[in-house]
């Protein structure tokens, strides 16, 4: 890729940044596209996130993707926001146009629609309860996203319940705090992990999958590894699956057309090349 006098600039803003797939999505589709554009990893201080993106004010660099621990803070100095953005507390995109405003959205939602969507096709958000586990901020937007998608409930389950109940509270009335058991799972449409309960290998939530019915898809937000252990139970318990990978890569795509003004080209296999670099990161 040779960077030009005339290169659009996107990247991604966090605090650490460094293990950031983000960069290596988006330059893949650059170049791919033959689009003259980089994105490019900021390593912002944590108290310095507000003085960074309100400089950016203007649109010089086109956008940023905003991860750990940035998400709320982007949400409170955007101008606007898109309802996810809104109902979520939290934006992983912000847009800056030239009259000087900043719009904020949020993107993880729709990002793990879209892999339910291809990894478990006919998935319908709206059939039945959805179960997250977890209340942090993955919990958070998931939760959100899955009320705006139609979902007749959304039940909570968290090792700090208070926190949980927090976030039903946030989110409305069809968000309910449940203990872990089998009354979690009943009728469960959808069973995400959204803790970080096996990350880096460890073991994952224990749950009784057979409380669930066995078209319930069950998905993980942790993709290192790829295949957690948690997704390996619900697989042996014949429940179809979703790993976090795809939800990544999918949450990436609005962001690549919100910065670069077209949607990828979905004939690079960035999953092959985020494996890659997974494996190399690991
Ligand atoms: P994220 O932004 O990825 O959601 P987070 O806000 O730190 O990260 O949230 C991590 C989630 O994983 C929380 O729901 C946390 O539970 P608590 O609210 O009780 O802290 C959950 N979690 C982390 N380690 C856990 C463990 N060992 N057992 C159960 N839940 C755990």
């Amino acid at each position: 890729m040779t960077i030009t006098g005339a290169t659009a600039i996107a990247g991604i803003a966090g605090s650490p940044v460094t293990h950031s797939m983000s960069p290596v999505l988006h330059n893949a589709w650059l170049a791919a596209a033959g689009i003259d554009g980089a994105y490019v990893p900021f390593a912002v201080p944590a108290a310095g996130f507000t003085a960074f993106a309100t400089g950016l004010r203007g649109g010089v660099v086109r956008g940023i993707n905003v991860t750990i621990p940035f998400k709320e803070e982007a949400l409170a100095l955007a101008d606007t926001a898109d309802d996810l953005a809104l109902l979520s507390g939290a934006a992983n995109l912000l847009t800056f146009a030239p009259d000087g405003t900043i719009a904020a959205r949020n993107t993880d939602g729709p990002g793990m629609l879209a892999a339910l969507a291809l990894q478990a096709p006919g998935f319908d958000p709206a059939a039945g309860p959805a179960v997250i586990l977890g209340a942090g901020g993955a919990a958070r937007g998931a939760a959100a996203a899955l009320v705006l998608a139609g979902a007749p409930q959304v039940r909570l389950v968290n090792r700090t319940r208070a926190k949980a109940a927090a976030l039903a509270d946030a989110l409305g009335g069809k968000v309910a705090v449940f203990d872990e058991g089998p009354a979690a799972l009943e009728r469960a449409n959808l069973i995400v992990n959204a803790t970080s309960l096996g990350l880096g290998g460890g073991p994952g939530p224990e749950l009784d999958f057979a409380a669930a019915p066995e078209t319930a898809v069950v998905m993980d937000m942790v993709y290192k590894p790829l295949d957690t252990r948690f997704l390996q139970a619900a697989r042996a318990s014949g429940r179809r699956t979703v790993d976090g990978l795809e939800m990544l890569i999918r949450q990436a795509v609005p962001s690549f057309e919100a910065f670069f003004g077209q949607a990828p080209a979905a004939d690079v296999d960035v999953r092959a090349l985020a494996l890659k670099f997974l494996g190399a990161a690991t």
